[in-house]
């Protein structure tokens, strides 16, 4: 029960909360391998019921200043504050004062998002190769 850093025997059920997750822009297995290189330390998952049923990957830009790479909880455990739980763990991990993402204009974890506190920056427009536009949050911490 609870976070625990991501370990690579993790990857197949990852990939599944990742399938169910998102639809245009699901990761390969090559990418995961490519951020759990570049940043293990902010790679965490979530357990429950001996499965995993959530994670983060929140990849630190310089000190204090993080960037969340990817969040998905299963579809099945949403809304129980897994998410707020999986940001405020990596908030504490990884001693961030500052946590950026870019988000798709029409995902509805911006509300999510905003719940938690984080602020719109900026908006890019067309940002992804299906013309959607991106919005740029920050989330300011102490
Ligand atoms: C976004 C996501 C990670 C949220 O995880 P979650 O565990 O369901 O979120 P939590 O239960 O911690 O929610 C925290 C708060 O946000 C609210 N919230 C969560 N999802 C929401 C939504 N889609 N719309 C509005 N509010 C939402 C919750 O109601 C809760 O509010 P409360 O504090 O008033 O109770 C999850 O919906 C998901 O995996 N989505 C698909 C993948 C995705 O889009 N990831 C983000 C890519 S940048």
């Amino acid at each position: 029960m609870g976070i625990r850093e991501f370990e690579w025997k993790d990857i197949e059920k990852i990939m599944e909360i990742e399938l169910e997750s998102f639809d245009k822009d699901v990761w390969s297995i090559e990418e995961f391998m490519k951020w759990y290189e570049l940043c293990r330390d902010g790679f965490l998952v979530y357990e429950s019921d001996n499965e995993i049923v959530g994670y983060i990957i929140v990849q630190v830009l310089e000190s204090g200043k993080g960037y969340i790479r990817s969040l998905a909880v299963k579809k099945k455990y949403r809304n129980k504050g897994i998410g707020r739980k999986l940001i405020m763990e990596s908030v504490s991990k990884l001693k961030l004062n500052r946590l950026e993402l870019h988000v798709r204009v029409g995902n509805p974890a911006v509300e999510f998002y905003k719940k938690l506190g984080f602020e719109e920056i900026r908006r890019f427009e067309k940002a992804y190769r299906d013309g959607e536009d991106a919005i740029y949050m920050a989330l300011e911490l102490k």
